[in-house]
């Protein structure tokens, strides 16, 4: 990976015309006939070092973490520094979050310049300071400021702009009811898209015709022109808690008024549930969280055991994914590496950065007498340190 100086961070103002990106359209995306399976936004883990391992090993899309759409505009170099890209992980989607309108658009603008693929708008972050500020999932609670960002942003740049979001707010938005919306010919903005998200909520010509939060808004947002929505299959109240819901996410693919390209999320944890999901659900990607963490050749286990290796018809080439204990931490190691690199050569901060990934690997997963191993793991501040452990470990528990 090269550093974070030679990445496309902010290319000169003056180029926002130059990169359009291809627009995926549902029909695009199914043409190919391989799943898609896309590593999701994660604050303080999608960063380059990540992003590249997961792409190496078949993600077909990565995301940025998000990206605070105020910060950007009052030109916050922590912030600035989350629009580094490196052409050897496009696609790539930087996703961006805000509460207001205009700040969200002049943010897409900020962010074009980077030149990502994709511009992702977050309307689903549960937490407090997110949400409890009308931002994130708060927009759950206000839809026509939420089709407002979508229709602003949308306007402000030419690159695709895609959209990622929760079922609703709370457990009431996962049962149909008429206006699930509240959306109503007062509302204060006109426009096309809002007639339209209202008449398919049953106001208009259908009277009493009752539907899905979720499958309205999702038609909604198509109508804004976001051209791909992945929906997270929980509530905001739900925040992580249970079991992601993939049937309300079956429903909005399967309208027959939706043509943009739906991603499912939520709790895709091994091969056999990716399959499960493009199978039952019919979306058209996967979105994978918190299964990669540690575990970025997730994604050439999905892919391998859905298709085979197809890599030559479809030039989507990716690596094996690891098979053995030492490979496996061969590719741990290599991810210290590279987020030290991200984190500027710092040492110490780059192993802290990589704790959550040496936390939740499936590699350390369920070996006998490993409990003070792993506290000594999650302990160790030098590379030396957290090497001869991983080593110990090979060498203790690697017969495979
Ligand atoms: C540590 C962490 C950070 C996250 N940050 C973001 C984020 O920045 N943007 C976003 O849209 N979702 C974020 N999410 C939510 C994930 O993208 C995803 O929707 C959620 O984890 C469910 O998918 P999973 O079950 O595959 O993990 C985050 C989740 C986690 C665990």
């Amino acid at each position: 990976m090269g550093s974070p100086t030679d990445a496309n961070v902010v290319r000169p103002v003056g180029n926002t015309e130059a990169q359009v990106a291809p627009t995926t359209t549902r029909s695009s995306v199914n043409a190919t006939l391989l799943p898609n399976v896309y590593l999701a936004p994660m604050e303080d883990v999608t960063d380059p070092a990540f992003r590249a391992l997961c792409k190496r090993y078949g993600a077909d899309r990565v995301y940025t973490e998000f990206v605070n759409a105020d910060a950007l505009v009052r030109d916050i170099a922590s912030t600035t520094r989350k629009l580094t890209i490196h052409d050897a992980e496009r696609p790539v989607a930087v996703q961006i979050y805000g509460r207001e309108p205009e700040a969200m658009a002049e943010a897409a603008r900020i962010v074009e310049q980077a030149q990502p693929d994709f511009i992702d708008i977050n309307f689903g972050c549960p937490v407090k300071k997110v949400a409890g500020k009308g931002a994130g999932a708060g927009l759950l609670r206000d839809v026509p400021k939420m089709l407002e960002i979508a229709r602003a942003v949308v306007n402000a740049v030419h690159t695709p702009v895609t959209a990622k979001t929760r079922l609703g707010w709370d457990e009431a938005d996962l049962h149909p009811r008429v206006n699930p919306l509240n959306l109503n010919r007062s509302v204060s903005f006109s426009g096309l898209s809002v007639q339209r998200s209202v008449s398919a909520s049953g106001l208009s010509g259908e009277a009493g015709r009752e539907s899905t939060f979720i499958v309205d808004l999702a038609e909604a947002l198509q109508d804004c022109g976001i051209q791909e929505l992945a929906i997270h299959g929980r509530t905001r109240s739900q925040m992580y808690r249970g079991e992601a819901d993939w049937t309300l996410i079956g429903e909005v693919r399967n309208n027959p008024r939706m043509h943009i390209p739906i991603i499912g999320n939520g709790d895709v944890c091994t091969p056999e549930r990716a399959r499960e999901c493009f199978d039952r659900y019919g979306v058209d990607a996967v979105m994978i969280g918190r299964a990669s963490f540690g575990n970025p050749w997730l994604f050439a286990e999905i892919k391998d055991a859905l298709n085979g290796r197809h890599d030559d018809m479809t030039s989507r080439r990716y690596d094996a994914p690891p098979r053995s204990m030492a490979e496996k931490v061969a590719v741990l190691k290599e991810h210290v590496e590279r987020a030290i690199e991200w984190c500027g050569n710092d040492e110490r901060k780059g192993i802290i950065h990589s704790r959550r990934h040496f936390a939740a690997s499936p590699v350390f997963k369920g070996l006998p007498d490993f409990r003070q191993t792993r506290i000594a793991l999650l302990r160790a501040e030098t590379v030396a340190d957290v090497f001869a452990i991983m080593d110990e470990i090979v060498e203790k528990w690697g017969n495979d």
